[in-house]
């Protein structure tokens, strides 16, 4: 694998691979790699000739200030698994190599009402960052193929739309399955930070999900919202949202809408940590 921490450099080595016929498939990360994005490389490299990947905590998509610096990092395994992964580069560039001229210097986009509703509320300005820095990734990287995991389900149609607003149109996003633990904790980079007992209750979330799915035609969501709201702080959570959405547009649905395709999503606190998952159905 070859390791770069220059965009020039990056871009140089890619333009001839590509001047050679190389396919390029991209996935952007921030580092402390588990099986989820494992599962993304491995997608990637089966679509494509040339496999990328970034490892970059980007400063301005964190909207605590704590979360940031507690962010995991782990680089030395993080080159170990994407090696064992057989991921041809790594792109781990420093704060000033993306944001050369300063984090605001670096073009911002509006995403509409997808940066109002769920995550875009709970967390001000994250997705204004996000958009900042996939933009500027796939400026350098500019790939055939982008690869994305489904937990962050908003994060998917944010960038689905910032590929589209980029006129990136040979650019195809590939959204991949949610990794899971065997008791359905979605994988995440922040699971490691939770201590053995949040990490036993954890599992809670999924088996909402579960639930929300399940109750489709023998509930109303008000009540089964009810039901998992009240699981979750039974078992220590604060709860930021149990939402249901239509599936393509995230628009909110107060009810469960037949022959509609639909997506429960959560997101909660446990002690200093904030978990996020969703469903499909
Ligand atoms: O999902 C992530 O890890 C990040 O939000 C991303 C897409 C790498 C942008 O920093």
């Amino acid at each position: 694998m070859v390791i770069f921490k220059y965009a020039v450099e990056l871009n140089k080595y890619i333009s001839a691979r590509r001047a050679n016929g190389a396919q390029i498939g991209f996935v952007p990360t921030m580092g402390a790699l588990h099986e989820g994005h494992i599962s993304l490389i491995g997608k990637a490299k089966a679509d494509n000739t040339l496999v990328i990947c970034s490892i970059f905590v980007n400063p301005t998509q964190f909207d605590d200030k704590s979360d940031f610096e507690k962010y995991p990092v782990t680089t030395e395994d993080d080159i170990e698994q994407l090696i064992d992964a057989g991921c041809d580069v790594l792109f781990i560039p420093s704060v000033d190599e993306m944001y050369p001229g300063g984090v605001s210097s670096v073009r911002g986009y509006d995403f509409g009402y997808l940066e109002q509703l769920l995550e875009g509320l709970q967390r001000p300005g994250h997705f204004h960052g996000v958009g900042q820095i996939v933009g500027r990734l796939l400026e350098i990287v500019e790939p055939q193929f982008l690869y994305l995991g489904q937990k962050d389900y908003q994060q998917c149609m944010v960038i689905t739309k910032l590929v589209a607003m980029m006129g990136l149109y040979e650019l195809k996003v590939v959204i991949c399955p949610t990794v899971r633990e065997p008791d359905g904790l979605a994988m995440s980079s922040r699971n490691r930070r939770l201590t053995e007992t949040q990490r036993a209750r954890a599992g809670v979330i999924y088996q909402c999900l579960v639930s929300i799915e399940s109750k489709r035609d023998t509930s109303d969501f008000s009540v089964v919202q009810k039901e998992c709201m009240e699981l979750l702080v039974a078992k220590g959570f604060v709860v930021d949202y149990v939402a249901l959405a239509h599936a393509r547009t995230l628009q909110p649905a107060g009810n469960y809408l037949k022959g509609e395709p639909m997506v429960a999503l959560i997101a909660a606190r446990i002690g200093e940590i904030r978990l996020i998952d969703n469903m499909v159905f």
